[in-house]
C-alpha cells in the first residue's frame, strides 16, 4: 500500500502540536518535516527547537527533508531527534557518498532528493547505499504548488535503476500530490507520497490520508 507522509508545512503553526497529533490519529505513515534555510530555497521554516516539539507530539516516525546549503551542519542538528529518514538535495552536495555514510552511522535511514530537472541517472551509483530517493514534483520552497507531471516518467526510470542496483530502496514523491494523481503515481512505482495542502486543506485529515493509501 502507498505510504502517506503529510507535510506539516501546510499545518496551522499556531496549534502545531494538535495538527501533528491529528495526522497521526488520522493514520498517516510518516510525518514530513520541511527544513528550509533561506539560501538553497527562497523560504525559511523551522529548526530543531520546533521540530523537537513536533517529534514529541508525533506517534509516527519523522521524515526530514533538508532544503539547505550546508547539509552536514543540518544533519548534526537534527540527528538527535531520531528521525526515520533524513534526505538531502543532490544539487547541493559535493560529497553525497560520504554524507550518506554519516547519516547511516547516526542510525538514520539516508535518502537523497532530486529537483524536478535532475535526471535519476545522476544517483545511479549511490542507490546501493540509500534507503529512499525523494523526487520533487514541484520546485522546492513552498507548499500548494502545481504538480509537474514529468515526475511520473522520472519515477519509472528511477524504478528501473533501483531494480538493478538496490530493490529495497523506496521512491517518495513530494509536491502537488492529491487524489487526482495518486493512481498514476502508484502505477509509476512510487512507494511514499508527501501531501501538504491536500491533507491540511481538507475538512477531514483522516479521510484525505486514506484516499491516498491505495
Ligand atoms: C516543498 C515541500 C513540500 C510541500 C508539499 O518544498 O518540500 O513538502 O510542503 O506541499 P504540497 O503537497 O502542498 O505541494
Ligand atoms: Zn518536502
Amino acid at each position: 500500500m502507498m505510504q502517506v507522509a503529510p507535510s506539516i508545512l501546510s499545518a496551522d503553526f499556531g496549534i502545531l502540536n494538535e495538527e501533528v497529533k491529528a495526522i497521526c490519529d488520522g493514520g498517516c505513515d510518516l510525518v514530513h518535516v520541511d527544513v528550509m534555510d533561506g539560501h538553497f530555497v527562497p523560504n525559511l521554516t523551522i529548526g530543531p527547537v520546533v521540530v523537537k516539539s513536533v517529534a514529541k507530539a508525533s506517534s509516527k516516525p519523522l521524515d526530514i527533508h533538508l532544503m539547505v546549503e550546508n547539509n552536514t551542519f543540518f544533519v548534526d542538528l537534527f540527528a538527535p531527534l531520531n528521525p526515520k529518514y533524513i534526505s538531502f538535495h543532490i544539487e547541493e552536495e559535493k560529497h553525497p557518498h560520504r554524507l550518506i555514510q554519516k547519516i547511516r552511522d547516526l542510525g538514520i535511514s539516508p535518502a537523497i532528493t532530486l529537483n524536478p530537472h535532475t535526471p535519476p541517472e545522476t544517483i545511479e551509483f549511490l542507490l546501493e547505499d540509500l534507503d529512499m530517493v525523494l523526487l520533487m514534483s514541484v520546485n522546492p520552497g513552498f507548499g500548494g504548488q502545481k504538480f509537474i507531471p514529468h515526475v511520473l516518467e522520472r519515477a519509472k526510470r528511477l524504478k528501473a535503476l533501483i531494480e538493478k542496483r538496490n530493490p529495497s530502496c523506496l521512491i517518495e514523491v513530494d509536491g502537488g500530490v492529491n487524489d487526482k494523481n495518486i493512481e498514476q503515481l502508484k502505477d509509476a512505482g512510487v512507494d511514499i507520497v508527501v501531501a501538504g495542502s491536500y491533507v491540511y486543506g481538507s475538512d477531514d485529515y483522516g479521510q484525505a490520508i486514506k484516499s491516498l493509501q491505495i
